[in-house]
């Protein structure tokens, strides 16, 4: 069985991220979407409302799940034997950071393959950081999240007030 990881800070999930597990799930038989901390960012949305946004956004589906984990990528990877790690590239300033991140994992499990999947174009621009930053001013986020999670997203950013960065 090819298992494949989808992993993120997922800050809140958005239909760039939807998009592509979606996409993953049809070239991998299974597909876990591992929600992360990136320790270069200040997260906005805890790990557990992240998870939950996360389950809301997908719903119910054969291959995906859904799991959080405190810790490197890689060794979540091998105990899950995963083959395959799945992100989106959006741009061209995507490239550098995804590259480092994909040779550091290599490195740390031979293992396992990075995948890169290019960004639909209507979702090219999207982002967590924006996503929070138009919420936080009052805009209307609801062409960039999933529509499950709208009023989830608006009342978590409401209790906390928070800004973070992507
Ligand atoms: O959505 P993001 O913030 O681009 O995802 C980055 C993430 C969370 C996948 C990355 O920071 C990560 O893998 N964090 C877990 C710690 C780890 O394994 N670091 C080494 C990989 S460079």
């Amino acid at each position: 069985m090819n298992l494949a990881i989808c992993p993120g800070s997922f800050d809140p999930i958005t239909r760039g991220h939807v998009d592509i597990i979606r996409r993953a799930a049809k070239i991998f038989d299974k597909v876990i979407v591992l929600v992360l901390t990136n320790p270069n960012k200040n997260h906005t949305f805890d790990i557990d409302e992240r998870r939950v946004l996360i389950e809301k956004a997908l719903g119910k589906s054969d291959n995906i799940e859904i799991d959080s984990y405190c810790g490197l990528l890689a060794d979540y990877a091998k105990n899950a034997g995963a083959t395959a790690i799945v992100k989106g590239l959006r741009a061209m300033s995507d490239f550098e950071y995804e590259f480092q991140m994909a040779l550091t994992n290599k490195k740390l499990y031979p293992g396992l393959e990075t995948v890169f999947l290019t960004s639909s174009a209507e979702n090219m621009y999207l982002s967590s950081s924006m996503v929070r930053q138009v919420a936080l001013f009052g805009g209307d986020i609801s062409p960039f999240v999933p529509p499950e999670i709208l009023d989830d997203v608006h009342n978590v950013l409401k209790k906390y007030n928070k800004g973070g960065n992507e």
